[in-house]
């Protein structure tokens, strides 16, 4: 017969002392996710409320430029590992407190235009509102990357209200044109994605892409306003025929 043979007084009070701790460590865990959850949610209104106020701009400049500035509005919210991997490059503390005061891309809001001038049209109209505080502005359109990224970045701080308080959050904006965004997609995806050394010939041939891209947004640009005239012009004819009628 098997005898249970109980643990001598330190073996009990040592397994005692591992099972507290790892209660003592769930319990942190559970906590960290429950707070982590929370925060995610704040992050996921905040892209809610400036993803609408995209929306409201474009409704209303639909009506007032007979054409929509803006193609699509994309959101994301940052996944746990890549908002890990940023703590720990950056050698940063692993808390909440430290990823909403030093992560400001959590929330990202990326506003797809037709053309340049749109970008910064948008931009303005979106910070003169008065609930939106801009914290960092960065035109990489002005002044492309070095490899020919463009793009016009904003940190802004935005409120999201809860039922029983205000919050502000951190989002991103990007802004880009049609051919800015494809140009940084598929270069994401050829640097990122394949094991293998870019060489500089290749970063080269990314570069040119970028500057053809870049003047491809610059005719297209200029063709609409070309045609912009035109219909003034038509539009004006059309209403002095009416004044000579009367
Ligand atoms: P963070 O600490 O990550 O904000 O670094 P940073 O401030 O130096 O980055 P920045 O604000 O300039 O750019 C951040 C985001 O812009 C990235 O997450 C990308 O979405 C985009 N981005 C910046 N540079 C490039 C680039 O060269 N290629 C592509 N495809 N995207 C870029
Ligand atoms: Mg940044």
């Amino acid at each position: 017969m098997k005898e249970n043979v109980l643990p001598e007084n330190g073996e009990l009070e040592r397994t005692m002392l591992e099972k507290l701790a790892q209660d003592e460590v769930r319990s942190k865990i559970q906590g960290f996710a429950f707070a982590y959850r929370e925060l995610m949610a704040y992050y996921r209104c905040a892209m809610m409320e400036v993803s609408t106020k995209f929306n409201v701009l474009s409704e209303e400049l639909s009506l007032q430029y007979d054409r929509n500035p803006i193609e699509t509005i994309k959101t994301r919210l940052k996944s746990p590992e890549s908002t890990l991997e940023k703590l720990q490059r950056k050698r940063l503390p692993i808390s909440m407190e430290s990823i909403e005061e030093n992560i400001n891309d959590i929330a990202g809001v990326r506003v797809i235009c037709s053309f340049p001038s749109d970008i910064y049209m948008l931009a303005e109209a979106f910070l003169r509102q008065d609930d939106i505080v801009l914290l960092e502005r960065k035109d990489y359109i002005k002044e492309p990357k070095e490899n020919g990224y463009r793009s016009l970045h904003l940190v802004v701080k935005t409120p999201i209200f809860l039922h029983n308080t205000k919050r502000m959050m951190k989002v991103e904006v990007q802004f880009r044109t049609i051919s800015m965004d494809w140009w940084a997609s598929l270069e994401h995806k050829i640097r990122y994605k394949k094991d293998v050394l870019i060489s500089e010939e290749i970063d080269k041939e990314l570069f040119l892409c970028a500057e053809i891209s870049a003047g491809l947004d610059r005719r297209m640009e200029e063709i609409q306003q070309k045609v912009e005239a035109c219909a003034a012009l038509e539009a004006a004819a059309e209403e002095m025929k009416e004044i000579e009628k009367r």
